[in-house]
This record gives structure tokens, sequence and C-alpha cells, in this order.
């Protein structure tokens, strides 16, 4: 076998080119160190563009009243307050200048009437918000990255998967893996290794993830030593395609029913109206213009279809659970009854167009079927809020791989603002870190061989577990007992599950051959998932509380202690080891801003908004 290994050396190694990664790569590269950029796939494919709907900022554009704090206060309220104050403040502030800066940089964005960038609605959000390019944001926004990272002439590395971080005294001397293409060895030595791998929806039946999310940078980063918080709040985008299967779990943007789409039961009912929070209940009227009309005079808010993720998710749970679903497990969201044909092609072409060839759905005439689907996760590698640098020197995170900005529940668009605003700094911190570093760190041949060996082991084995029929019972395992309603009894099913298929992967064979050879990749891959699912259910087992992302049928409530406490994993002795850490308390005129608002006057409909 041949484990001879292809060596690099770069000041900083950024993996993972999704928007965290490209941002943090032009950042690194304009601080003049040598700046590699590793990608799994082709650089342009990441999920970066499933965040459809727009970019969070509080441009003020289209809602004058629209500030920094506002945008703050609803981000920590989205999060349940399980946020870290200082990347909520630190976003919510630096948000509008990397949108100003995208521009900059070639991004066209839809515009107002007077020409300034438009903002549209999205759920949790107190004003429209998102700067968007039809809904096609988080694809202008790579398009734009791409051009620019290229233009400076990183080097990028694609079709690689990076599999175990190598250290030198607990800090970081570079990064290990493969060549996709060819089956090479190929290993980056480095001063600062960023991390932009984002999530783990792979190990999930129905999500909006594709095959390259399969949680490798949670897993690297916690074998090198770091530590993981709040692993098990996962959001289930309520909107992903139930029907037809050819797109199931494929993601129906926000940005549809920010623009006039109604969810509705099989009975026709508008049945978000019984799922706002207590203090707005009311008895509303049969017509459906009057209880807009009641719902927006109570809450200053659009439409309660726009409630923050989590809510509209266990909403449609209940009720698919109460009988009132689609045919095919999920429930409609319509937008053809409110909008007209040419208004929907012009706000929500990709949503058109991506149905009616893919499907065969026309959503301008018809109502889609729809239900939950993974789409992120707000757990993720510990770091320090200003920096991004996790608890292992040299070793930085951005994106959905980090974890705090978000709390226990993520609102939209407030991800694409995230990858800008946390990108940028990963790469400034990461090029301040390897530029005082003296010299590289040193390489320890010893990792570097007992790595070498551990990729290439799937290849040796005969006759074993085969890695896609173990990969389908974990998705089935994670979809049934880790989904959107947890309890304690089907999460300790889960782990016993999950324990048992990490036996039986550890002695996955696969077909001979280096070059493309998917089945081998994913026998690596499942390694990294199981590594993470066993992070999220261990959590999510913890956590004896319901809040954003984590709800357990045990503990329906948020228990205000817990709401103090961030649940953190970190290996130890190669074990899953589980502890809480209190939550940093945010300074007193951080959390005035929090207090409840007020039904304030309200504010007249913006002018130029479509
Ligand atoms: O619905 C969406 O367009 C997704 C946006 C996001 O995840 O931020």
């Amino acid at each position: 076998m041949n484990d001879a290994v292809k060596r690099h050396e770069y000041d900083v190694v950024v993996i993972g080119a999704g928007g965290a990664g490209l941002r943090a790569a032009i950042e690194a590269s304009a601080m003049g160190v040598r700046t590699a950029l590793i990608c799994k796939s082709l650089l342009g494919k990441a999920h970066t563009v499933m965040a459809e709907g727009g970019i969070a900022a509080a441009l003020g554009n289209v809602w004058k009243e629209d500030n920094w704090k506002v945008h703050f206060r609803d981000t920590m309220r989205g999060g349940k307050l399980l946020n870290h104050w200082r990347m909520a403040q630190i976003h919510a502030q630096e948000a509008p200048d990397r949108v100003l800066e995208l521009e900059e940089w070639g991004a066209l964005f839809d515009r107002t009437k007077d020409g300034l960038i438009l903002q549209r609605d999205f759920g949790g959000h107190r004003y429209a918000r998102l700067a968007h390019v039809g809904d096609r944001t988080g694809l202008e926004m790579i398009r734009t990255l791409q051009d620019h990272a290229v233009h400076r002439g990183i080097d990028v590395f694609m079709e690689t998967t990076m599999f175990r971080l190598l250290t030198e005294d607990g800090r970081v001397s570079g990064a290990i893996g493969y060549d996709r293409q060819k089956g090479e060895l190929a290993l980056f030595h480095a001063k600062a290794v960023v991390l932009a791998t984002g999530g783990v929806g792979k190990a999930w039946k129905v999500t909006s993830n594709s095959w390259e999310y399969t949680g490798d940078g949670f897993a690297m980063a916690l074998e090198a030593g770091a530590e993981l918080i709040d692993m098990e709040m996962t959001q289930f985008h309520p909107t992903g395609m139930v029907w037809p299967t050819s797109v199931r779990g494929l993601l129906v943007t926000e940005g549809v029913r920010g623009d006039g789409g109604t969810l509705k039961n099989a009975n026709g009912e508008r049945f978000m109206f019984k799922y706002i929070p207590e203090f707005f209940k009311a008895e509303t009227a049969d017509n459906e213009a009057e209880a807009d009309r009641w719902y927006e005079d109570k809450t200053n808010r659009r439409t309660p279809d726009l409630l923050p993720r989590d809510e509209v998710a266990r909403a449609i749970n209940a009720e698919v659970k109460a009988g009132r679903g689609s045919p095919h497990g999920g429930v409609f969201l319509d937008i053809a009854s409110r909008r007209s044909a040419e208004y929907i092609k012009r706000r929500l072409p990709s949503m058109y167009h991506q149905f009616m060839q893919l499907a065969g759905v026309d959503i301008t005439k018809e109502a889609m079927e729809i239900g939950p689907t993974l789409h992120y996760i707000m757990g993720g590698v510990r770091v320090d809020p200003d920096s991004t640098q996790s608890t292992v020197p040299g070793l930085f995170a951005a994106g959905e791989v980090a974890a705090g900005m978000h709390g226990a529940n993520r609102l939209g668009g407030n991800s694409l603002s995230d990858l800008l605003v946390f990108g940028r700094r990963a790469g400034l911190y990461a090029a301040e870190y390897a530029k005082r570093l003296a010299r590289m760190p040193l390489l320890d041949e010893q990792q570097v061989s007992r790595r070498s060996q551990e990729i290439l082991a799937p290849l040796e084995r005969r006759g074993g577990e085969n890695p896609y029929a173990l990969h389908a019972e974990l998705t089935d395992t994670m979809q049934d007992l880790v989904g959107i309603i947890r309890t304690a009894d089907e999460l300790r099913q889960a782990l016993t599950r999950i324990d048992s298929l990490r036996t039986r992967a550890a002695r996955c064979a696969v077909a001979s051959g280096r070059v493309y050879n998917p089945s081998w990749h994913l026998a690596l891959d499942l390694r990294t998932m199981l590594l993470c699912s066993e992070a999220v259910t261990r959590s999510a087992l913890l956590r004896e509380e319901s809040r954003g992302g984590h709800t357990r049928d045990d503990y329906p409530k948020p228990d205000p202690d817990w709401g103090k406490k961030n649940v953190v994993t970190r290996l130890r002795d190669g074990q899953v080891e589980l502890r809480t850490a209190s939550l940093p308390e945010a300074p007193s005129e951080l959390r005035a801003l929090l207090g409840e608002e007020k039904p304030s006057a309200k504010v007249a409909v913006p002018a130029g908004a479509e």
C-alpha cells in the first residue's frame, strides 16, 4: 500500500470553503500571510447557498427605526438567551459593514425604489432586515467571495477532505487528510488552522445539507483537545419539501413566508395563530385578512407564520401528530393564493424554477407540501468571541462549526451575516497568531504515520461492514430518536444504537482502489458522524429542559437554571465527557436592551419595500 503523503506548508490553512472559509481566507491573505483554502468538494459548492432568503443586517434601508441594538435583541431573544452576548453584539454591530463590503466586491442586491439595498421580512426579526438577491442570496455571496479569493491568488485545494488535526505540545501544527480524486494522502503543515467546515446534517435522514456535511470540523476539534458547547441545539428548518420524494428535505426559503406565503393544515386553517405565545392569544376572526390585521396590531409583527423557526417547526409537528397533516406527512405552504405569478417569479425565481423542474410543482398555482428538515446546528466549537480562537492555541473556528452566536435557535438570515463577520475575524486573528509565532510548529512524524494508517485502514479490510448500510441505520436513529421532540428513553435508545454502530463502523470494509472511491470516503465520514451524533445525543440527554431547538417531551418548559448554562463536550481518553459551564453574563446596558417589547405606535408601511 502506497502511504506516501503529499506535503504542503502554509502560515494559515482554512478548512472549508463556504462563506466563512472564503471570508477567512480573504482576510488572512490580505494580512500578508501564506494562506491555503481547502474544500471538500468543488469551490462554490457550499451549504451557504442554502441560506437563500437573505443576509440579516440592520442597514435601516426599509425601516429607518432599525439599528444594531434591535438586531442584537432579536438575535438574543430568538436564541432564547443562550447566546454568547458578546458574539451577538459583535455580529449585530459589524453585519452592516460586511454587507456593504460584499456589495463593493460585486454582489448585486435587489434594490428599493430609492436605489438602496432592499431588505425583506424573516422570522423573529423585528423589522424587514434581510438584504437579498431574489432567493439566491447565499449563491450570490459565494460567487462574490469566490471571485474575490481567486483574484487575490489564494491557493485552493479542491476535492480534499481533512481527517485529523496535527498538534505539537497541545497547539495546532497542521492537518492531514486525502485528495478525493487521486486518493493521495495530503498533509498541510501550518502555524494556524481555521475550521469552517459547516455542520453535520448528514447524520439525519431528512436534511437540507448535502453529502459534505458530516461534522468533520466538530470531530477534528474534539480530537485535537478543543471543547464543543450546546451540541443538543439542532435547527429543524420548518419548511423543507416533503413531497415528491425527488425533492424531500430540500429547503423552501423562509423568504416564501416573508413575501406573503402562509402555512395551512389539511383543513385549510392558518394554524399558526393557535401557536402564538400565550399573551398574544385572543379570539381570532374567521376571516384571514382580519386575523392578520389583529396579529399585526397586537404584536407589531407581520404574521405568526414568521415566528422563530423552532416555534414554527414544533407547530407543524403538532399539526401532523394531531392528524391535520398533508397526505405525505407535512402541511401546506401556500403563496399562490395570495401573490400573482409575476410577483412570485420575480421575488422567488429559484423556488419557482427548482420545484417546477425537479418536482413538477408549480408554486404559482398550487401549495407546496412541506415539513421540518434538519438545516443547521447551533452548537459547535467553543471559541473566544472576539478572536474566534478555540481552547486549542492556533485553532480558530467560524460559521456553523463554531458555537455561541445563535444560542438555542438561530434566526434566519443571521447565518450569512455570521459567516461574514466571524469569517473575517477568524482570518484576521489566525494571521496575527501566525505572524507572532517565531517558527513553524514541529511535525510529529509518529502522529503523521498513525493518522495515515487510520485513513487507509478501511481499504485494507476485507468482508467487513458496508458503510452505506451503517449510514442508513445512523440516519434512521437520529431522525426517529433525536428529532424535534425528544425523551430520555428515546435518547438512551439512540445512544445504545450509536455505540453498536461505532463498533461495527470500525470494521467497515470498502471496495479497493483509491481513485474516487466514495465508499472509502463514507467509511471515514461515518467515524465523524458517529462521534458528533454521540455528542448531540448525550448533550440532549443532559439538558433537562426545553429551549429553542431542543425540545424534551419529559421536560416541556424552559428551566431558568438551565438557561444560564452551556453543555460542554470534550474527549478524555477517547471517550465523550460532558459538563456544564456558566454562561457569561451580559453587561447591564446590554441586558437592558433585552426587556419586553412594548407594543409601540405602529410604524408606517415602508416605502419602496417591493
Ligand atoms: O430560509 C432560508 O432562506 C434560509 C436562510 C438561513 O438559513 O439563514
